[in-house]
């Protein structure tokens, strides 16, 4: 519904929408209309306010969505597949967070069916996966191959990705910016495939995706709602190859989303 905006507050306005589509942000928060006001705008990024002073008299009139109401360019996809290369596209060459000159090969966009009912995501590219540009080939991947046949599905059934798509330098911890940056791209492919259940492989995705800081001990063990989605955590496949013994626990927390998912439990686990 058309509402006055001061022309200055709108241009910031656009200004800041663009930048966030460039991030790849789409989804905004709005409130209901009839708590909105013109100034209620400067509450949600009050960093606006500078950008529009002197203020100017004039009101325009607004249609909201002609600001926030836009489509994401994967919106007109006839199917998750096609959906998936509009969103490798539009990351392009990324350049967005300082990842890109510290030493990346290559992006690392994900790996599997465009229509899994199942995902796993990890944390950050490492060495092998920066040199194939696939998600987890290296030993942790290997590992979660047999994590994947434990539970009587194949790797290509399922969609594989990380919270961040460049190699961290010395495959370090991402930053919380660069997971900030680059994770809106991680939740339009989670919006295009729609899989009935994610699985967090370790506490940087876990922590990152329900933006809860809390230990393995405490995200183990129950589901969580992630945006209409089904989440379970579980140890990420790297500090398995520490510590094997975790194994046991990670294979109740397989069968757990294995049930979920109407999947036959075998008897053996994780090997
Ligand atoms: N560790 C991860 O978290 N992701 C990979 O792709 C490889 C190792």
């Amino acid at each position: 519904m058309p509402r006055t905006l001061d022309p200055q507050l709108k241009r910031a306005l656009t200004e800041r929408v663009r930048y966030y589509r460039e991030l790849g942000i789409y989804d905004f928060y709005q409130r209901p209309i009839a708590e909105a006001t013109a100034n209620s705008v400067q509450e949600l990024w009050p960093e606006l306010r500078d950008e529009m002073t002197p203020r100017s008299k004039a009101a325009v009139a607004v249609d909201e969505d002609e600001l926030f109401v836009v489509p994401k360019p994967e919106a007109g996809a006839g199917d998750p597949a096609a959906a998936l290369r509009m969103i490798r596209e539009d990351l392009g060459d990324c350049t967005r967070c300082p990842l890109h000159k510290q030493g990346r090969k290559q992006i690392v966009f994900g790996v599997g069916n465009p229509r899994a009912e199942l995902m796993f995501i990890g944390e950050a590219p490492g060495a092998d996966e920066d040199q194939q540009g696939e998600p987890f080939v290296g030993r942790a991947g290997q590992l979660l191959n047999n994590m994947i046949k434990a539970m009587g599905i194949r790797r290509e059934d399922v969609y594989i990705a990380n919270i961040i798509k460049c190699r961290p330098p010395g495959n370090r911890t991402p930053e919380r910016d660069e997971c900030e940056t680059c994770s809106p791209f991680l939740m339009r492919q989670i919006a295009a495939i729609g899989p009935k259940a994610i699985v967090a492989l370790g506490a940087v995705a876990a922590k990152t995706l329900l933006a809860i800081n809390a230990p393995m001990s405490e995200f183990r063990g129950h589901w969580y709602d992630f945006r209409g989605t089904k989440l379970a955590v579980t140890y990420h496949p790297a500090f398995l190859l520490r510590d094997p013994r975790q194994k046991k626990e990670t294979w109740k927390d397989l069968q757990m989303v294995m049930k979920e998912l109407g999947l036959a439990v075998p008897a053996k686990g994780v090997e």
